[in-house]
């Protein structure tokens, strides 16, 4: 069958050769195949090939022949279903049968003459069937614009200039302006038709000061006023009989149709759709995204080339632009700051999802991440958003949707900053700041300016604590008028309005990981000559390096690109039990300490009962043996018991002792039943220059532990297959490493079937936590104390995904 041809297995798992994507597992290659990319292509390659088995190419006639002179010729050898002619007519055609046997007739004629000329006749060619990405538009233009402005950006005297430059090119011309004002204008006419008194607002990156020129056009379609023009409408017609006004014109119409207090948002904008598509000229591509957080029309204007967003309902996103507004007035430097760095996460494929949704930053969040970190500098470049509040009038204030979203109209009423940094010096201190940031355990408060302790948000309820993360700002009283905290995810970046919605929801880990990787890259950067001054020999200086996308920079050289052998398990609040998520709130500060003690002893669950490695001399038998029939208990155990033990106080004093001395060994208490076949210890020996600097930046939020094992089997090689068939005829089973169980059997039926090998694998592990400095989370690093066969190399790929999936499968699983 063609599937098998288009899956291949590999080190990882599976590749899809027809659509080039990888599956880590079974589950979700099955999911793929059956899924609508791959369901698609295989229809449009099937498709592709038929036409090729039925049809012939042609060539040598006159310039003068039609497809219809050339479907009457070949007509004789069977029933013609096409001819296509190519675009500069004459050249060539290819000729397309109904049936497949018409081929072996064409060609079994030895010459074809047609208006006293020879054609030539040949099959077509089989050629591979190739998935040829679309490049994305607004990424190409990017593209472009990137290269024309290089040359310019690397003439410009400062960096500053060169920040100022980029501002200049990338924002919006006057004539797009105009543009774009003359069709909100066409669209408030014809809504104000439909919907009598509505207004149309535009929010988003076309107001908000960071205007760039393929920005979509975001539009609130305002119906408060309509609807009471309804209910009016509705009592008059009530009281008079037939209603005879303009106004009752327009509500027989449209409005009679749909009463706009009672319809749902997907109702509305499904009309808001109807009236686009017919009555606004130049617009199509109507499409409602009635799933979206907030449903949506969108649109695109032909003439324009302009992509529009309609929402109703979307109050706040207008008062969230009016406070971008007013930071871009109260600070010059935030401008080119924005467009630099926005710049930037496209650049690296940091920000900018293509259709808004997908896992990348969206562009307010980035936004919102600048302004959060000129918040924190010091002296502050902008005040937080509590101190703004207080700063506005009476009549200023302003609560929508019980969410209070007071500030000043005007940014006369803001002090001005004594911060006088140089904006190329701010820009530096942005990514050095959120190179350092420990996004898994902060929430990033703009109203507050300072990071909450994410422990806050981990109780029942959710509701954040107004507390400060220690060292930082003192909070604000500010009660929420809702009860529910946002979404926590690996970043946490609530609105500055909308408490309860984090604008930073959708991004992934893998996302964080990359923009705290190229905060990290940029720093470093930002620190050489090359960024502070200009190339004497027209080199690529200043912001050009970094707005270069990836794999355009300079190639690493070998040592950089050698591996560490080294495996992270980051920290990850959201899908903890709600029991263990309510300790780690109460241990406060203490929860690194709480939370590394539980992945330790998953670690070692991994290695010992699920992987049933065994401490070194402890017995030429097999660990099965020993083990067999307490493997699922003592996983059970593991969960339980780590988070059973530990105090407040306990985990505080553990901590303590901790900081004091980290020469001393063990301060994580035993997890497993003493049975550790292990010693902790706070060794600097391997750490590298980096991780000394964040252990001392971090004290004392530091431990580390380390085992050593043996292992006597390849229990890594052909796990896929055991698994499946322990699973011969059961469904719904989740990845590998979703089920302690199940890796557990498949281990022990590799020990039991395969031979022991003669030189065993020895090697030692050893955990740190980390965090303060960087996002929090366990490194796991790997060394081999005696690996005479070689086996480390697989082990250690196969661990990359294991271990930190078993570990949060043990770490997620419910406390009982
Ligand atoms: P975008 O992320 O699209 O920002 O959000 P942008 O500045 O318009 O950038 P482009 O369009 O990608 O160039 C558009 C607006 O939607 C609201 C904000 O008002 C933002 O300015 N918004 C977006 C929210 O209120 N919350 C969100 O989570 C996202």
């Amino acid at each position: 069958m063609e599937l098998d041809t288009d899956i291949r297995e590999t080190a990882r798992g599976f590749h899809c050769n027809l659509c080039n994507v990888n599956m880590p597992n079974k589950p979700s290659m099955d999911d793929h195949v059956k899924g609508r990319k791959h369901q698609k292509l295989s229809t449009v390659r099937a498709t592709r090939k038929a036409q090729e088995e039925h049809s012939v190419f042609v060539s040598g006639f006159k310039q003068s022949t039609s497809q219809a002179d050339l479907a009457d010729y070949f007509q004789k050898f069977g029933p013609v279903s096409e001819v296509i002619m190519d675009k500069d007519k004459g050249v060539y055609a290819i000729v397309e049968f109904n049936e497949k046997d018409s081929l072996q007739t064409v060609m079994s004629q030895i010459e074809h003459r047609m208006n006293g000329l020879k054609l030539r006749v040949k099959p077509r060619e089989k050629k591979e069937f190739k998935l040829i990405p679309k490049k994305k538009k607004d990424y190409k233009n990017m593209q472009e614009i990137s290269e024309r402005l290089s040359s310019e950006l690397c003439q410009t005297a400062s960096v500053n200039e060169q920040m100022k430059k980029l501002v200049e090119r990338l924002q919006l011309r006057d004539n797009e302006k105009k543009a774009r004002a003359l069709l909100l204008q066409l669209l408030q006419e014809v809504f104000k038709e439909f919907f009598p008194d509505s207004q149309i607002h535009l929010f988003g990156s076309s107001v908000n000061t960071f205007d760039i020129h393929s920005c979509d056009l975001d539009l609130f379609l305002d119906l408060e006023n309509t609807k009471i023009f309804q209910a009016r409408a509705r009592s008059s017609t009530e009281q008079v009989g037939e209603g005879t006004s303009d106004d009752a014109r327009s509500e027989d119409s449209i409005l009679s149709d749909i009463d706009l207090t009672t319809a749902t948002p997907a109702e509305v904008l499904d009309l808001v759709a109807v009236i686009l598509r017919k009555c606004v000229p130049g617009v199509h591509k109507v499409q409602v995204v009635g799933s979206a957080r907030l449903p949506v029309v969108k649109f695109v204007h032909r003439e324009l080339n302009l992509q529009g967003d309609i929402t109703i309902n979307n109050r706040l996103a207008v008062r969230n632009t009016r406070y971008l507004q007013l930071c871009s007035q109260m600070e010059a430097r935030l401008r080119p700051l924005v467009y630099t760095i926005r710049f930037w996460a496209r650049q690296k494929q940091l920000a900018g999802n293509p259709s808004g949704a997908g896992s990348l930053l969206n562009n307010y969040a980035l936004t919102l991440l600048v302004i959060y970190f000129l918040q924190n500098c010091d002296p502050p470049v902008l005040p937080t958003v509590d101190q703004l509040k207080d700063m506005a009038c009476e009549e200023e204030e302003c609560v929508i949707e019980g969410w209070n979203c007071t500030f000043p109209s005007q940014a006369i009423a803001v002090p001005p900053s004594s911060n006088t940094q140089d904006t190329y010096t701010l820009l530096a201190a942005f990514f050095s700041f959120y190179a350092n940031f420990d996004f898994a355990s902060s929430v990033i408060s703009l109203r507050q300016g300072c990071p909450l302790p994410i422990t806050a948000f981990l109780s029942r309820s959710g509701t954040p604590s107004p507390v400060p993360m220690e060292g930082t700002k003192p909070s604000q009283e500010r009660p929420l008028p809702h009860s529910h905290g946002p979404k926590l995810g690996p970043l946490n970046l609530p609105d500055p309005f909308e408490l309860s919605h984090n604008v930073a929801g959708n991004v992934t880990e893998r996302v964080q990981r990359s923009f705290q990787k190229e905060c990290q890259e940029a720093e470093k950067y930002c620190r050489s000559l090359q960024y502070q001054r200009k190339s004497t020999k027209g080199k690529v200086w200043g912001v050009l390096r970094l707005l270069t996308p990836p794999g355009d920079g300079p190639r690493k050289t070998p040592a950089a690109d050698k591996k560490e052998l080294v495996i992270g398990i980051p920290f990850k609040a959201a899908p903890l039990p709600e029991a263990v998520r309510c300790q780690l709130h109460s241990a406060g500060d203490g929860f690194r300490l709480l939370w590394f003690q539980s992945v330790c002893s998953a670690v070692e669950e991994v290695f010992r009962n699920i992987l049933k490695c065994s401490p070194p001399g402890s017995a030429t038998e097999s660990p099965v043996k020993a083990d067999r029939g307490a493997k699922s208990e003592t996983a059970m155990d593991t969960a339980d018991a780590v988070f059973k033990t530990p105090t407040k106080s306990a985990v505080e004093a553990g901590f303590d002792r901790a900081s004091s001395s980290s020469e001393t060994s063990p301060r994580v208490p035993a997890a497993v039943g003493g049975k550790r076949a292990l010693c902790s210890e706070s060794s600097d020996a391997s750490m590298s220059p980096q991780e000394k600097r964040q252990r001392l930046d971090s004290s004392p939020r530091f431990s580390s532990q380390s085992w050593t094992w043996v292992q006597r089997h390849k229990v890594w090689a052909g796990r896929r297959k055991v698994r499946r068939e322990l699973l011969k005829g059961v469904v719904d089973v989740g990845p590998e490493g979703s089920s302690a169980q199940l890796e557990t059997q498949v281990t022990e039926h590799i020990v039991k079937t395969e031979p022991e090998e003669k030189e065993p694998l020895e090697f030692r592990v050893q955990a740190q936590v980390l965090g303060g400095t960087e996002s929090t989370k366990t490194v796991v690093k790997f060394r081999t104390t005696n690996d005479r066969a070689g086996l480390f190399q697989d082990f250690f790929h196969f661990l990359e995904v294991f271990l930190p999936k078993m570990a949060d499968t043990l770490l997620e699983r419910p406390v009982s």
